[in-house]
């Protein structure tokens, strides 16, 4: 059985909380990272806080094997330090396809103007390495790096035969459906889609074995970089609550989050290329303050209003049922209404 977690705006939605809450709480058996380094997040858990861009946030359950695929990007050293930081090297699997992202790539994006000025790249060479893996130009895979060597293993099949055996994979989506190269807001978009089917690509697994696809939204949208937002918030003490308590601050690229309304049409429409199945909404606790177990509990009006905006979404077919809200920064921080 495979579920997989995407996101419904612009990224940084907190798919890495709903993933490590998930690897925790319904003991998946493998969580698989798709996508670059480009892609952080930060997991806050055991009272620690771990910046993440390398390693899928499901190593927070240490029976959970991590595995990055055939359309994951990495960068050596920054994954060897997490690999360290999260002492996750005997649940490590990397396909043999994975690219690792060379210096001179870094460099190319980096002095790329176009691409970094108009476009925003957070500058990890994620698109220069996709651009020459296009190209059919001589490219670096994991099975080449001597030190990744030893967790290079045939993902397909370890896959595979775990899914035959009745085992649990959790796919940990990156970035947001308005970033996505086919279905978002071109050209203010990353290098690749970002909706479940790619994911299931990258993966090397097919569309059969699925069984959940979370979307996970905020009450609000953030874009790190520079594109469109329907209702942006301009107001700088409006927007002080969104970049301290909220964190809206890039986990890779460390500029502050450029903040907007919800925007309905959006979402709607990633939950019918996505086929979401269920809905995580995360920074619940921006538009809610009161404590609660139960949504017929919620008494404070942005928040009762914002849960009416999502069951008016929950009639879109495959009718995605709201299935978990986050309150708070800590995996644990989470009613769940499934
Ligand atoms: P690139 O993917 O680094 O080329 O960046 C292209 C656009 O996508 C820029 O606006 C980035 O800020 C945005 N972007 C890329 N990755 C993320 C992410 O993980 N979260 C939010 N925005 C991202
Ligand atoms: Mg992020």
């Amino acid at each position: 059985m495979v579920d997989v977690i995407v996101g419904a705006q612009g990224g940084d939605e907190g798919k890495g909380k709903i993933s490590a809450y998930l690897s925790l709480n319904d003991n998946y058996d493998y969580c698989v990272k798709v996508g670059g380094p480009n892609a952080g997040h930060t997991v806050f858990f055991n009272g620690k806080i771990f910046p993440l861009k390398s390693i899928p946030a499901g190593f927070v359950n240490p029976k959970t094997k991590l595995v990055l695929t055939a359309g994951s990007y990495i960068i050596t050293e920054w994954f060897l330090k997490e690999v360290k930081e999260t002492d996750t090297e005997d649940r490590i699997i990397i396909d043999p396809n994975c690219v690792v992202i060379t210096q001179e790539q870094i460099n190319e994006e980096r002095n790329n103007t176009h691409l970094m000025a108009n476009i925003g790249s957070v500058g990890t060479g994620l698109g220069i390495a996709i651009r020459d893996r296009i190209e059919r130009k001589k490219i670096k895979f994991a099975k080449d790096v001597p030190e990744l060597r030893k967790f290079v293993k045939p993902v397909y099949e370890i896959l595979h035969s775990a899914i035959v055996k009745g085992k649990k994979v959790l796919i940990e989506g990156t970035q947001g459906f308005k970033l996505s190269l086919l279905h978002g807001e071109y050209p203010y978009v990353t290098s690749r889609d970002t909706t479940a089917s790619t994911f299931l690509a990258e993966t090397g697994l097919g569309p059969k074995y699925v069984s959940d696809v979370y979307s996970v939204l905020k009450p609000y949208v953030s874009r790190v970089g520079p594109g469109p937002l329907e209702k942006e918030i301009t107001d700088p003490k409006e927007l002080e609550k969104y970049h301290t308590q909220g964190r809206e601050i890039g986990s890779v690229s460390k500029r502050l989050r450029r903040i907007g309304e919800f925007e309905f049409e959006n979402v709607r429409k990633a939950i019918i290329i996505n086929s979401a199945t269920k809905i995580a909404i995360t920074h619940f606790d921006i538009i809610c303050t009161q404590k609660f177990k139960n949504i017929k509990e919620i008494k404070e009006k942005k928040a009762k209003d914002f849960i009416k905006i999502i069951s008016k979404l929950s009639k879109t077919y495959p009718y995605p049922k709201l299935a978990l809200i986050s309150v708070g920064p800590d995996t644990k921080d989470i009613i769940d209404l499934r």
